[in-house]
């Protein structure tokens, strides 16, 4: 059945039904759909546009569409435009006339708007509890870990030493922007468009404000032209879930550098990791290959939204209904790639004894043992001389500077006593490290409780 067949003469092209139909992916916002629908009705009736018994009589057909699709006894099928014609030619098929008021003073373009609107807002609000859930997952890594040497990486080239602490802190504060900018979004997006009509409003006396708050909205959009236009929320949240991913890449390409037989900083578990139907001793970190490469999938709906929005006129157009399968496709990616990296982190095994080895080799202790010297008045110039030629001896006795006897280092500089072990000891490096965001253990406590209280919130 079409909503608008009065004005036409002629059936309407297959193809052209097939190319314009949207019925195929709208169908996942029913609920969102009948919701907007019921809270319309309300309106009407408080407003006398509709009588109480019509107003009941729709809620309860509104209710059993709503139950039977739920339940399965109604199939959303095709031979419909959209979800929207579906549910409206279905109430009219119960409930006879009284259906039939169901859109007074709305039009599917204020409609589709609210649709898609309260859908972004629930995963939206899904999406965050997720990040929330990963985020704990990265709280309890941390807090087992405020000990765990391992290398801190500059260029891919070891650097520093840092505990496993801080590498997952620096996460942990990337995903909690995340959900700043997650709940940014839903504040500015949180206004109902319901009421806004095709372009221009309505001539009935519709209480907006009203419709907005049983939505649970803040309030009313304050212009209809906008209202049916408006999809910038859409390019926000699809910015929100790039940036989301980005991070989420970026810490699967550390897994999977970690993973390496080279590295072996962890172990994947079994239940997250996968075989070669030729190599019999391989165990690959696809979780997070895929992670990594369904980042590429988020970016192109962004791009693609944005590129369908930059040239579309005031109002409504039919290209806006390109907002859904891209977007729709991006929220289940972000939510599969949470979880899934989520449970990769919960069950893998951090090897702590290669890290600490792989800090200890890789001389990530070099500026300590130059900061000794300069400590024992040597001035900084001729320390960073002085640590360059232990550091070339070890390489040449394929060593680390703590296996270094004293007589070797004082051969190189007599300024060299027996604290200069402790004083380059992966423990005492990163000791020293107190001040605010650093490694140390006492300002690693301090972020740490900072983090368990963001959770508890
Ligand atoms: N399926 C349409 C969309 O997603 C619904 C709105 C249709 N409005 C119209 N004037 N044809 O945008």
């Amino acid at each position: 059945m079409k909503l608008w067949g009065g004005r036409f003469t002629k059936e309407t092209n297959k193809l052209v039904d097939n190319f314009n139909a949207s019925l195929p992916f709208d169908k996942k916002f029913y609920k969102e759909d009948i919701e907007g629908s019921m809270a319309h009705v309300k309106m009407l009736a408080k407003q006398g546009i509709l009588t109480d018994s019509e107003k009941d009589t729709i809620l309860s057909g509104l209710e059993s569409i709503l139950n039977d699709i739920n339940s399965g006894k109604l199939i959303i099928d095709d031979g419909h435009e959209d979800i929207h014609s579906f549910v409206e030619a279905h109430l009219i098929e119960r409930v006879g006339d009284a259906g039939k008021k169901l859109h007074t003073g709305r039009s599917r373009n204020d409609q589709v708007a609210l649709d898609m609107k309260l859908y972004v807002r629930g995963e939206l609000l899904t999406i965050d509890e997720l990040l929330k859930h990963l985020l704990t997952t990265i709280h309890n890594i941390m807090k087992d870990n405020v000990t765990t040497f391992m290398p801190g990486f500059t260029h891919l080239q070891k650097a520093q030493p840092v505990t496993l602490a801080h590498h997952f802190g620096a996460y942990f504060e990337m995903f909690k922007r995340d959900r700043d900018r997650l709940h940014d979004t839903y504040e500015r997006m949180n206004y109902c468009p319901l009421g806004a009509g095709a372009l221009a409003g309505t001539t009935y006396p519709l209480d907006r404000e009203y419709t907005a708050s049983l939505l649970g909205f803040k309030g009313a959009t304050a212009n209809s032209m906008d209202s049916v236009s408006d999809r910038d929320y859409v390019v926000e949240f699809l910015s929100d879930l790039s940036l989301i991913m980005m991070h989420l890449s970026r810490f699967s390409e550390e897994v999977i550098i970690w993973n390496t037989n080279e590295y072996r900083f962890i172990d994947i578990d079994d239940a997250y990791s996968t075989g070669s139907s030729i190599m019999p001793q391989k165990k690959n970190p696809d979780i997070a290959e895929l992670v990594r490469g369904k980042t590429g999938r988020v970016y192109g709906a962004l791009t693609s939204m944005l590129t369908t929005l930059k040239g579309i006129p005031l109002a409504y157009n039919k290209d806006m209904q390109e907002d859904k399968e891209l977007t729709f496709d991006a929220i289940d990616t972000v939510k599969g790639c949470i979880s899934l990296f989520d449970g990769m982190l919960a069950t893998m095994k951090f090897n702590k004894d290669n890290m600490e080895s792989s800090a200890k080799n890789g001389f990530t202790n070099a500026t300590d043992a130059a900061d000794y010297l300069v400590n024992h008045g040597v001035p900084f110039r001729d320390a960073h001389g002085i640590v360059g030629q232990l550091v070339l001896f070890c390489i040449d006795k394929n060593i680390a500077l703590d296996d270094m006897t004293l007589e070797e280092f004082k051969a190189i500089s007599p300024v060299f006593e027996e604290d200069i072990y402790d004083a380059i000891s992966m423990k005492t490096c990163v000791e020293k490290r107190n001040v605010k965001g650093a490694p140390g253990e006492e300002a690693m406590k301090n972020e740490i409780a900072l983090n368990e209280e963001y959770l508890s919130k």
